[in-house]
């Protein structure tokens, strides 16, 4: 029973401002402006991050393990608010815009797709909860994954989760990437997979993750290649500071950071 209170009286770690208010239709127009932040405020991760994504753009970070590419995620998707500085959206502070209106606006595709125990049709739905049936698999054909849900026995009434069956990394991503198709938000945050899936489901992974970004505004931790040559704009960062700016060819040519993690990363067997 303590442990249950203990939860109920928790307060979450980011709440409506009394004078927030709901955000209608937005353009899309995300500005970072001197961010610092540190989940423990005596320890910043992020150190005076300023950059901007207009509506429609892919930004692409890239940086060493422990830069801050999935804090800076985390700020984008409002996990947590900054310390200094501020985060705007089509000139609005974050802040100042409630929770639940901000979130209808975003869809986070993670690193690691989590599904929770129920139908296929129920976890793809929970991008859009007013969605039927066929809409559900629209997005599961954009997201290449309507012929494997076809495919299993029970089809989308299919249980996944703890007690359901075991669908592969791939396989849980295109979940993933039709469950944000459906929720069509105007903004994206993507946190791309480190483990490398085999070719075939990283082509169908790929090819969703191309529909899914095109007319939103974008933030991807990039790991593929394939996804940073077409982001309109890398930023490179280094503990918690951005130390490079530009397309991939201009960081190229620069012979910094961004052509030595490049270097690198060409030499490995999964590139
Ligand atoms: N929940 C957390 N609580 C405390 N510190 C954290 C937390 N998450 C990350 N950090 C710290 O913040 C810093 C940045 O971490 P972050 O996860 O943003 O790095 P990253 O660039 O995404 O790394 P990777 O490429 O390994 O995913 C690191 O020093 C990390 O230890
Ligand atoms: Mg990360």
């Amino acid at each position: 029973m303590q442990r249950v209170f203990e939860i109920l009286d928790a307060q979450p770690e980011i709440a409506d401002q009394p004078q927030a208010q709901s955000l209608s239709t937005i353009e899309g127009h995300v500005r970072v402006e001197r961010v610092s932040f540190g989940y423990d405020p005596q320890h910043l991760v992020l150190l005076d991050l300023s950059f901007e994504a207009k509506a429609g753009e892919l930004v692409a970070f890239v940086g060493p393990t422990g830069a801050g590419k999935t804090t800076v995620i985390n700020l984008l998707h409002r996990f947590y608010d900054p310390i200094e500085g501020r985060l705007t959206i089509d000139g609005k502070d974050l802040r100042d815009v409630t929770l639940e209106s901000w979130y209808r606006q975003i869809a986070l595709v993670p690193q690691e797709t989590i599904l929770f125990g129920g139908t296929i049709l129920d976890n793809i739905r929970y991008g859009n909860m007013a969605a039927n049936e066929a809409a559900v698999m629209e997005a599961s054909k954009a997201a290449h994954a309507h012929d494997f849900i076809t495919s299993l026995p029970d089809g989308y009434q299919t249980l996944v989760g703890e007690k359901g069956v075991n669908l592969s990394g791939g396989q849980r991503q295109r979940i993933a990437i039709a469950r944000a198709i459906l929720k069509n938000p105007r903004i994206l945050l993507l946190d791309e997979a480190t483990s490398s899936l085999d070719t075939e489901s990283e082509r169908l992974v790929q090819e969703a993750l191309q529909r899914l970004m095109e007319g939103r505004t974008t933030f991807v931790v990039a790991h593929r290649l394939s996804t940073i040559q077409r982001a309109d704009r890398i930023l490179v960062l280094d503990k918690g500071k951005l130390v490079e700016e530009g397309t991939h060819a201009e960081l190229l040519e620069r012979k910094g950071l961004y052509h030595y993690l490049y270097t690198i990363r060409l030499n490995e067997p999964t590139a």
